[in-house]
C-alpha cells in the first residue's frame, strides 16, 4: 500500500508535483502515465527517499519515508530510469552488494540469481563489468538488484525503455505476478498500450497533478470502445 497525501515538490517556479493525493492498494499493478516533464520521475524520487517534498506526507505499507527512511526503505524495490552507478562493477559484484545490503541469505541470493540470471540470458555477463552492458542488460540487472529482497512494493521508472520485446514480455509477468501474490508494483510509462493491458488501475500525471485514477473501465466512463492512448489525449489535451 502507497499513499501520497498533499506531497507538493517546486524547482523554482516549476511545480513538479503539485498537492498530489494518491492511494495504491496492495495487490495491484499501478501505471502511472503522462506526458515527459508531466512529474513522474519526481514523484517516483519523492516516494523512494532520494528528495524531499516541500509539503505532505508519503507512506509505503504505513511508514512515513520521511521520518522512518531506513525502515521504509526495506519495503520496497526500485529500478530507475537510468541505471549508471555501479558501471565498475561486475553484474554479479553488483547482485551481491543488493544483497548484502538487504541482508539477504546466501542460499535465497543464489536460487534468486541462478533463476534470473537464466531467465534474462544474463549468465554470460555477470562476471562483466556493468559499463559493457547494452542498455537493455543494465536494465535486467537493475531489476534483479530490485528484486533480491523480495520487496513488499516494487517501483519503477519507465522500465520498458531499451528492453527487446522478450525482455519487456518477462517483466510483464513478474509485475503480474509480484501483483497476484499481494504486493504492489508502481510504475510510470509513457508506452500506453503496454499500461492498456497490463495495469489494475491508471494514474494520469499533467503539470505535476494527478487529473485521473482509475480502472480502464472507470477512465472510458460510458465511452466502451475509446483505448487508453485516446482517453490520454483527451484527458491531456483538455484545457491546452
Ligand atoms: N532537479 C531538477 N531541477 C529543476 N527542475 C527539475 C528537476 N527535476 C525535474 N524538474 C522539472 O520538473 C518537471 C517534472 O519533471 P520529471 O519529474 O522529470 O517529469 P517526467 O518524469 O514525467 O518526464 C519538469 O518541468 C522538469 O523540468
Ligand atoms: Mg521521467
Amino acid at each position: 500500500m502507497i499513499t501520497f497525501e498533499n506531497v507538493t515538490k517546486s524547482y523554482g517556479n516549476t511545480k513538479a508535483v503539485d498537492h498530489m493525493n494518491l492511494e495504491i492498494p496492495d495487490g495491484e499493478v499501478f501505471g502511472f502515465i503522462g506526458p515527459n516533464g508531466a512529474g513522474k520521475t519526481t514523484t517516483i524520487r519523492l516516494m523512494t527517499g532520494i528528495i524531499q517534498p516541500d509539503e505532505g506526507v508519503i507512506k509505503l505499507n504505513g511508514i512515513d519515508i520521511r521520518k522512518d527512511p531506513m525502515e521504509a526503505k526495506r519495503t520496497f524495490g526500485f529500478v530507475p530510469d537510468t541505471f549508471d552507478m555501479y558501471e565498475r562493477l561486475t553484474g554479479m559484484e553488483y547482485l551481491r552488494f543488493m544483497g548484502d545490503m538487504y541482508g539477504v541469505s546466501l542460499e535465497k541470493r543464489k536460487v534468486f540469481t541462478e533463476k534470473y540470471l537464466e531467465l534474462f540470458e544474463l549468465k554470460n555477463a555477470a562476471d562483466q563489468q556493468i559499463r559493457g552492458y547494452s542498455r537493455g542488460m543494465k536494465q535486467k540487472i537493475a531489476i534483479m538488484g530490485a528484486l533480491i529482497h523480495e520487496p513488499s512494493i516494487w517501483i519503477l521508472d519507465e522500465p520498458m525503455v531499451g528492453l527487446d520485446p522478450q525482455s519487456v514480455y518477462l517483466l510483464k509477468e513478474e509485475m503480474r505476478r509480484h501483483s497476484e501474490s499481494g504486493r504492489t508494483v508502481f510504475f510510470s510509462t509513457h508506452v500506453l498500450d503496454v499500461a492498456e493491458r497490463l495495469c489494475d488501475e491508471i494514474g494520469v500525471i499533467k503539470h505535476g497533478s494527478l487529473i485521473a485514477k482509475g480502472t480502464l473501465a472507470e477512465l472510458r466512463g460510458g465511452e466502451k470502445n475509446s483505448t487508453l492512448e485516446e482517453l490520454f489525449m483527451e484527458l491531456v489535451e483538455k484545457g491546452e
